[in-house]
């Protein structure tokens, strides 16, 4: 049985994938066979979205209405739509890939150009998000059935400074959870999403600064768990948060999964295997225990060579269920096996 089977009784299971898997037939069908969800890596962000030629060219005709193409999401779409797979919308405001020229007055592409001021991003904002939701709603229907709404916005003093901050304000998370509400016709959750979810201080604040007063206008739908994972996370406070946000009148969804190893060896690789079993047992067990609305867990990333974490922490890493040949892992047969129990 493939993960998507082994799984239909829980949630769904998904991958983040990137633009070159779309030209790699047998990959596609791996994808299909063992998947019920992706999530594009990359190319759903603002940065690939925004047609940074038309904006800067014309400012003028554009300054409240950015222009956005799709030509690099339509592959996507279409084959998720075509192998009955949903997809996971990544993401609509995040202060990381989004151009800083899109803060700028005049979309001016100078570092030090001047801000555009609170009423023109708000009308930037409400603009983007209405042209990339209504386009998936309307050419795709179906397919999105969550939306990552605001991405990475709490850091430990508060909400984190950033381009979104510095032009709409304290309100920018509020005011995106609107507008995405607008427009949605109602096929997609609204989900906040975030990093180091599990710590303590972390989800306290995510309550208070973003999911309390979401809740209160009833703007969201969901939390979203990255769970990027190191070998010492401890899984326990991982389940005591994960119980947390459950407790809550939202949906959970681990929306970006991986563990980070860089040890081949078989002890660590079985110590991987161990680490996933024990985390799916206690997925699982919030989902029979109703205490998490769990919909969806989704692995960052298809095969340990085309992980983001090598880059990112300068070591190779080997966080996920598939070798670089996609062969299966340990670890892969230990989440298979904890969906048996
Ligand atoms: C964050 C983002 C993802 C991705 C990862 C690293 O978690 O939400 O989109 O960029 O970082 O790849």
């Amino acid at each position: 049985m493939s993960l998507k089977e082994s799984y239909q009784f829980c949630f769904k299971m998904g991958v983040a994938i990137p633009r070159q898997v779309l030209k790699d037939e047998p990959v596609l069908r791996h994808i299909a066979q063992e998947y019920d969800s992706i999530t594009c890596e990359n190319d759903m962000k603002p940065e690939n979205l925004l047609d940074a030629e038309a904006n800067r060219k014309e400012p003028e005709r554009y300054d409240r209405s950015p222009a956005v193409t799709f030509e690099k999401i339509d592959p996507y779409m279409e084959y998720a739509k075509k192998n009955g797979i949903g997809m996971r919308g990544h993401t609509l405001v995040w202060h990381n890939q989004t151009p800083r020229w899109f803060f700028a007055k005049d979309y001016r592409n100078e570092e030090d150009a001047p801000l555009a001021d609170r009423e023109t991003m708000l009308a930037r904002m409400e603009s983007y998000i209405r042209t990339v939701m209504t386009y998936v709603q309307q050419k795709w229907p179906g397919v999105i059935y969550a939306w990552d709404v605001v991405n990475e916005a709490v850091v430990e003093e508060g909400l984190r400074e950033s381009f979104w901050i510095g032009t709409v304000g304290q309100d920018f998370v509020l005011q995106a959870f609107r507008f995405a509400r607008k427009y949605s016709d109602g096929s997609a959750a609204l989900f906040y999403n975030d990093y180091d979810t599990f710590l303590p201080w972390k989800r306290e604040a995510i309550y208070d600064l973003i999911l309390r007063p979401l809740l209160e206008e009833g703007l969201v739908d969901g939390m979203g768990m990255q769970t990027h994972l190191t070998m010492e996370t401890d899984l326990d406070e991982y389940e005591k948060s994960l119980r947390y946000y459950g407790a809550l009148p939202l949906q959970v969804q681990i929306t970006e999964l991986d563990n980070h190893n860089t040890d081949l060896s078989e002890e660590s690789m079985e110590r991987l295997a161990q680490r996933y079993e024990s985390l799916f047992d206690r997925l699982v067990k919030a989902r029979k225990d109703k205490a998490a609305d769990l919909t969806g867990v989704t692995f960052w990333g298809l095969q340990d060579d085309m992980s983001w974490l090598t880059a990112f922490r300068k070591e190779r890493s080997y966080p996920l269920l598939f070798d670089g040949q996609l062969k299966p892992k340990k670890a892969y047969y230990a989440v298979l096996g904890a969906a048996e129990k």
